[in-house]
């Protein structure tokens, strides 16, 4: 069995974290934010994720996981190191490598060992080899030479089922050149490799390149079914029967091709934008991720004049009340970050509009989030609250709570009766039947 220190406990971080322990190995995740380890050596969890907490007490009771703020020491004590800070977008869209390059340095100044050092973080390509020139620029300091290498292993896992994801991953991506941190590599993730889970080798920059091309390529997904839901609105086509036959073409698959009102979360807006910089550097621009971060955008603002347009056109939602419901990039998470009702709720405001928002997880982020819309928000205590004297109902967010909803009582609750299914959850006719008008996307 491996002993893992895992630098930052964020989403990645901790997840792997609890379930490398899971798998049997000796886990320390580490983080600067000592509110955050404090929590955690408690028993708080700090992210919203089900299934977690489980784990983590699992494997904390059984002595193999834990919790600290100090870096040499869980660096010192391990042989693997993974880093999984983060990497957010910078001023151009390129991955910001401070934090990696904070991590890496830590870990020059602190290995004595041979110490295999395994980037989780999403990081353009090159940058295993940057890693491994920071730590030996710190161990010149040090005038020592320890022996380490670096393996590229992008995470896949999706944020609200993180757990099952990084315990059933489609493939574990492991970039290395060298045999002995590739054994070592086997061992971390023994009990995937036993069950014969894809587990593809590669090179550094290979292993770095899968996981942007990967989300790039879902981002496009999701954005070409967008703009074919926008065409069949004016062609008189169903998006949702266009898309299910297209589906059951073996060759395409179902996955990702559900209209929305654009894609939002951690990962794909920053990860698109900075495959764009990398292109760009290389002299390869990606045209089609380019264009896809450009309608992406243009797509939240469209879901704010097609509000607009059915309620009247121009000028017709200064003064309403609108219901909105899910907050969050995507249900079973409170993550905000660049999720479409961002923007469709500032824009809404921007036009006049008062907002009655609920979401069931992300109404604490949503309080600091919304900080420059705060006098035109209600946070309410559920989606009946919302509702309640709204003038229209907005779906953002396909949370389950929300695909159920007593659709006489919304009728009676709203004092006009629009409803926006901006996901694509309710049938037509069944919003209608309950005396509704329902607009729905591409259709
Ligand atoms: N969130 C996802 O769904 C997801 C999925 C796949 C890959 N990724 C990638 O994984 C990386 C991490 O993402 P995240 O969502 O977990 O980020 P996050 O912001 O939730 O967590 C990062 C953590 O690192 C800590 N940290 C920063 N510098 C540190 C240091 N020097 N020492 C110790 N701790 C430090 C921070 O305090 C924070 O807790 C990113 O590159 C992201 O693109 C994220």
């Amino acid at each position: 069995m491996a002993h893992i220190a895992v630098i930052g406990a964020g989403y990645v971080g901790l997840v792997s974290g609890a379930c490398l322990a899971d798998f049997g190995n000796f886990v320390t995740c580490i983080d600067i934010d000592t509110k955050k380890i404090e929590g955690l050596q408690r028993g708080v969890v700090p992210i919203y994720e089900p299934g977690i907490e489980a784990v983590i007490a699992r494997n904390t009771g059984a002595g193999r996981l834990r919790f600290s703020t100090d870096l040499a020491d869980g660096i010192k004590k391990n042989n693997v190191i993974f880093i999984a800070v983060g990497t957010p977008p910078g001023e151009d869209g390129s991955a910001d490598l401070r934090y990696v390059e904070n991590a890496a340095r830590t870990i020059g100044q602190a290995i004595d060992t041979y110490t295999v050092v395994v980037d989780k973080s999403t990081v353009p390509v090159g940058t295993g080899r940057k890693v491994a020139g920071w730590i030996r620029e710190e161990l010149e300091k040090r005038k020592l030479h320890v022996p380490f290498d670096v393996v590229s292993n992008p995470e896949f896992l999706r944020e609200g089922s993180a757990v099952y994801d990084f315990t059933h991953p489609d493939r574990v991506v492991i970039g290395c050149e060298s045999e002995r941190a590739r054994g070592i590599m086997k061992e971390v993730y023994r009990s995937l490799y036993l069950t014969e889970t894809p587990y593809i080798e590669t090179n550094l920059e290979s292993a770095e390149m899968i996981k942007y091309a990967s989300n790039a390529f879902l981002a496009v997904k999701i954005t070409f079914i967008n703009e074919i839901a926008n065409l069949c609105e004016k062609a008189g086509a169903d998006v949702q029967d266009v898309a299910k036959a297209m589906g059951r073409d073996g060759r395409i698959g179902a996955k990702f091709l559900h209209p929305g009102p654009g894609y939002g979360g951690s990962c794909f807006p920053k990860d698109t934008r900075a495959l764009v910089k990398i292109g760009q550097d290389y002299g390869e621009p990606q045209c089609i991720v380019e264009t896809t971060v450009k309608i992406n955008e243009k797509q939240k603002l469209r879901m704010v004049e097609k509000i607009e347009q059915e309620l009247g056109g121009s000028g017709s939602v200064n003064e309403k009340t609108l219901a909105v419901l899910g907050l969050a990039f995507k249900p079973n998470t409170d993550d905000m970050r660049e999720s479409p009702a961002i923007a469709i709720c500032e824009g809404l405001v921007k036009k006049g509009a008062r907002l009655r928002v609920w979401d069931p997880a992300a109404m604490g982020e949503a309080e600091w989030r919304f900080r420059s819309i705060r006098d035109k928000l209600f946070f309410a205590a559920d989606e009946y609250d919302a509702i309640t004297g709204s003038e229209a109902l907005v779906i953002l967010t396909e949370w389950n709570q929300f695909r159920n909803l007593d659709l006489p009582r919304v009728k009676r609750l709203l004092t006009l009766p629009y409803f926006f299914d901006l996901r694509n959850i309710y049938r037509r006719i069944e919003v209608e039947n309950a005396g509704l008008r329902y607009v729905g996307i591409g259709k």
